[in-house]
């Protein structure tokens, strides 16, 4: 039986990417979204990967997704917490709305996802949680308080649950992206963007497929010995 992979915002972007890589290495994967249907039923149709609408800030709806995909598919082995949105303004202008949306989904979504599942990894023996960071929760970025909170909140929350896992094998990382052309970042100003890639040693911006071979490696038997850490995938733009 193939060992069944749940990602999160599994659709569209970097996470389409991840959910493609993970079948090609004989997963059964499962694709989360929140509200473009019609992006979900493009790729659904393109790639043979089922996708799953449920929001991952609501425990409730994370509760009965995840209980529709083991119907479905089977027990779920592998948790990628890959959905994120942005709502950016500096501190001043910042509304609570924009601050609880986005620790609502990007931090509490790892918590609700893992919640439902990792009960299940232990108890089989066997789990992988990766969960999609950022460079700017490991530097900080302006205008993005909301932001780096969750994305820095997400190292902390890896490397406590992984003390929790690792004796039962399952094995808890993050991966933190530097800017990888998707959605998201076509959504900054070309001014801005243009900026950002001068610094970038690499002078580019990354492929979403190079945040998904990373997913790969950390959810393969080959990373048996690696938990609690973050991979930084940035093209050499912040070093720790
Ligand atoms: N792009 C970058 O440069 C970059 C850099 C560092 C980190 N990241 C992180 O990488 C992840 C993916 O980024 P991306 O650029 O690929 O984003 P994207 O293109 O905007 O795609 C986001 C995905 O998340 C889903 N999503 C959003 N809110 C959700 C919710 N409440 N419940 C379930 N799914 C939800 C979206 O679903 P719909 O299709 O239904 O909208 C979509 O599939 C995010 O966590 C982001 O913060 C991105």
């Amino acid at each position: 039986m193939a060992r069944v992979a749940i990602v999160t915002g599994g659709t569209r972007g970097i996470g389409a990417a991840i959910s493609v890589v993970l079948k090609d290495q004989g997963y059964a994967v499962a694709a989360n979204y929140a509200e473009n249907a019609a992006a979900a039923t493009a790729f659904s149709n393109e790639t043979g990967i089922p996708s799953y609408k449920w929001d991952v800030g609501d425990p409730e709806a994370c509760l009965a997704g995840v209980r529709q995909v083991e119907q479905d598919i089977g027990s779920v082995d592998i948790l990628v917490n890959n959905a994120g949105v942005t709502r950016d303004g500096t501190l001043h202008r910042m509304s609570y709305d924009d601050w609880n949306d986005v620790l609502r989904v990007n931090l509490g979504g790892c918590f609700n996802m893992a919640r439902c599942t990792f009960g299940g990894m232990r108890d089989r023996r066997w789990g992988r949680i990766v969960s999609i960071s950022s460079i700017n929760g490991q530097a900080g970025q302006f205008g993005q308080v909301n932001y780096s909170a969750a994305k820095s909140g997400i190292l902390g929350f890896t490397k406590a649950l992984a003390l929790e896992g690792a004796k039962y094998g399952v094995l808890v990382n993050a991966i933190a992206p530097g800017y990888i052309a998707t959605e998201m970042v076509g959504a900054i100003p070309a001014p801005i963007l243009e900026k950002i890639v001068a610094k970038i040693p690499v002078r580019r911006l990354g492929e979403a497929c190079e945040i998904a071979r990373g997913v790969a490696f950390l959810t393969s038997e080959s990373a048996g010995f690696v938990t609690g850490s973050t991979l930084s995938i940035n093209g050499g733009q912040y070093m720790h």
